[in-house]
């Protein structure tokens, strides 16, 4: 299952982070922001208990969230929307993945992982801006089954279909959640559009 988030506020911001002028100060807010939208989407079926609130004239039956959280930014990209998925869910746990794509065979590469123990029931969201080959997250869906993760999603800015056919293939059970499913990978195996090299332009580690 995938669902595309096209609200007008999300593609808005979508347009201006594409954009080949936008900086690495405003690239940072905007992903802040756009995934703040896509957690909301992607949380919107999460369990929650009935609790009673007094309010200053009666009580009212109230929800609030039931649900372990375990948040999971895929290292080193996914760090630049760990903050939007905090300001929505501040006591979600946070676990990290390091992978990077093997400049030649554009294969994931494993080089550090660390979990928060996962709750029987609880929900693990792995962030990442970009899902293209579709390799870095399969690789950490499978690390984190392994650790024992229940439901996973993933949350990712920009995809498309090549990616997220191969993600979905390898784990149906995970839904994917994206601001947009761009056109195709180039030779280089990045995504067009696409938005260009997430990590370096979130870190400005080139100009
Ligand atoms: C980017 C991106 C994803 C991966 C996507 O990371 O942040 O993790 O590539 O590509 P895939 O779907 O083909 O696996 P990169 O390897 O450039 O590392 P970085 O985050 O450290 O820059
Ligand atoms: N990694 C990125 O940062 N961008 C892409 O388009 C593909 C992989």
């Amino acid at each position: 299952m995938h669902e595309q988030i096209n609200h007008p506020c999300v593609q808005h911001k979508l347009a201006i982070i594409r954009d080949v002028d936008t900086g690495h100060k405003r690239f940072r807010e905007l992903a802040t922001e756009i995934t703040e939208f896509l957690c909301y989407e992607a949380l919107k079926n999460i369990r929650m208990k009935e609790v009673e609130v007094e309010t200053p004239l009666a009580t009212a039956k109230c929800h609030k969230i039931d649900t372990d959280l375990v948040v999971v930014p895929i290292l080193r990209a996914g760090v630049g929307m760990l903050e939007g998925i905090l300001e929505l869910v501040p006591t979600a746990r946070v676990g990290f993945v390091g992978l990077y794509r093997d400049e030649e065979t554009k294969q994931p590469v494993s080089y550090y992982e660390r979990f928060p123990p996962q709750t029987k029931g609880g929900t693990c969201i792995i962030i990442d801006p970009m899902l293209a080959t579709g390799g870095s997250t399969i690789a950490a869906i499978d690390l984190l089954k392994k650790s024992g993760a229940g439901q996973i999603v993933v949350i990712c800015i920009v995809t498309c279909e090549e990616g997220l056919s191969l993600v979905e293939e390898a784990h149906p059970d995970v839904p994917v959640y994206t601001a947009s499913i761009d056109d195709r990978l180039d030779e280089n195996k990045y995504i067009v559009p696409g938005l260009g090299d997430a990590g370096d332009r979130l870190f400005g580690t080139s100009h």
